[in-house]
């Protein structure tokens, strides 16, 4: 998937038919763009290379990004939801996706968690571990409801992607181990309350290889069989998400048609209604961090590009040391060798070193690409920085989505406690 929908119109980077200037000057920056038409666009791609299995119910991982009106666009595209908490549930049901096309995964969902859950009508639940199984059956039984559940489990695959987005070795924690899942099934599938009806699995994300992902596949296949052969009834499969985007120029990663062949090969006899539950491979090339350059300070081996957003706006580079393209919106041709960072108070506040970007000087417009997915919602307030805005793009309209949380917003939520006294109200100079 590339980032078409952003492109350089007379020498201008727009969004759709938006030049990123007009964004900048009406919401200010930094700034999440999305283009509607590149979520469209992946998410069709995405139904697409499935077009051969018949029974699926397509879930989009809100955590990759919970926005209302991306949400909202989904659902018309026939998306519902996989969710990991309350937040998320409020976020889904919010934009409209009903009730019974969400499935609620997550190793900590709370008592109170699956109790809103039960009350909205959730679909699915899938379940981490079997106490969270005997919780959620009470819970439906004292509401005189059975609760559809299918039962997590870690096939110890290494997805071979970062460690800190892989989930699928047994040393993760999230689901239940292989080699006990026949057993927690066989206790949990008697339990009033819980129509428990199949599994499911994840085993990581920004996969680059699908080799790991048919192999925990097959073992699920196997389990299956197991199951079956222990006289369960299965008919719910959720394979998870993980599918990889490019983010450097030249990555070459599989395709979604790749990757509905293996799945078209790999579950051709298990007659079940399969769940998939993808959010970077939907939303992250839809999606651009639009930034002005502060200063081009110099440095030891190269000048510093000071950018006016911050790893509290993008983390994805602090956490995982993860690369977004660099682009100025208003290229001159000329390039230059730099470090770009932003302005909070760490060294690890850093996106790129020694790299070759588009020559910039102060006051100048970029952006940071593919930031649709785990950008806006992984942001913070660390040094007391606004929470990022969001704007959404469709064709010559554009419209704020998210209002940027200002410092004054963040400081009125504060309270001093009674014995301290009144806050102070910053006097101008006169
Ligand atoms: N389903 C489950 C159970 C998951 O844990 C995840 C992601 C997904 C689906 C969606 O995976 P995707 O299709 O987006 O790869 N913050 C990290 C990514 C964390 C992913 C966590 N789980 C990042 O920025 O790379």
């Amino acid at each position: 998937m590339d980032d078409l929908p952003f492109v350089l119109r007379a020498g201008v980077l727009h969004a759709e038919g938006v030049p990123l200037p007009v964004i900048a000057q009406t919401v200010g920056t930094p700034a999440y763009v999305y283009s509607a038409a590149a979520l469209r666009v992946a998410a069709r791609a995405f139904r697409d290379a499935l077009a051969p299995i018949a029974r699926k119910q397509l879930a989009f991982a809100v955590k990759a990004n919970p926005n209302l009106a991306v949400l909202r666009l989904l659902a018309a595209e026939g998306y519902g939801a996989d969710i990991v908490s309350g937040g998320e549930m409020l976020h889904a049901l919010a934009a409209g996706m009903p009730a019974s096309a969400i499935v609620y995964s997550g190793v900590g969902k709370t008592r109170g968690e699956l109790a809103a859950a039960l009350d909205a009508g959730i679909g699915q639940f899938n379940l981490e571990l079997e106490a969270e199984g005997e919780m959620l059956a009470a819970l439906a039984r004292a509401r005189g409801v059975c609760a559809a559940a299918v039962l997590r489990v870690n096939p110890d695959v290494d997805a071979g992607t970062h460690a800190k987005v892989s989930t699928g070795r047994k040393q993760n924690k999230f689901g239940v181990a292989y080699e006990d899942a026949a057993a927690i099934y066989a206790r949990l599938v008697t339990r009033e309350g819980l129509n428990l009806r199949g599994i499911a699995i994840h085993i990581g994300s920004q996969l680059n290889d699908l080799g790991p992902l048919e192999i925990a596949y097959r073992r699920a296949g196997a389990l299956i069989r197991t199951l079956r052969a222990a006289g369960h009834r299965i008919e719910h499969v959720d394979l998870g998400g993980g599918l990889g985007v490019a983010y450097r120029p030249g990555d070459v990663m599989p395709s979604a048609q790749a990757y509905g062949a293996i799945v078209e090969r790999v579950t051709r006899d298990w007659d079940v209604t399969l769940t998939f539950e993808p959010g970077r491979f939907v939303a992250a090339a839809a999606g651009v961090l639009l930034t002005e350059v502060v200063w081009v300070k110099p440095g030891a081996s190269h000048p510093y590009v000071i950018v006016d957003a911050a790893m509290n706006d993008l983390a994805r580079p602090a956490l995982y040391e993860a690369f977004h393209g660099f682009e100025a919106v208003v290229p001159t041709g000329q390039r230059m060798t730099a470090n770009i960072a932003g302005p909070v108070c760490e060294s690890g506040d850093s996106f790129a070193t020694a790299r070759e970007i588009d020559l910039v000087e102060a006051g100048d417009l970029a952006v940071f690409r593919t930031a649709g997915a785990y950008g806006a919602t992984m942001a913070s307030t660390y040094n007391c920085r606004a929470l990022v805005p969001e704007v959404l793009v469709d064709g010559d309209r554009f419209a704020v989505v998210a209002e940027r949380v200002t410092p004054e917003a963040m400081l009125a939520h504060q309270r001093l406690p009674f014995w301290m006294g009144e806050p102070v109200t910053p006097r101008r100079a006169a």
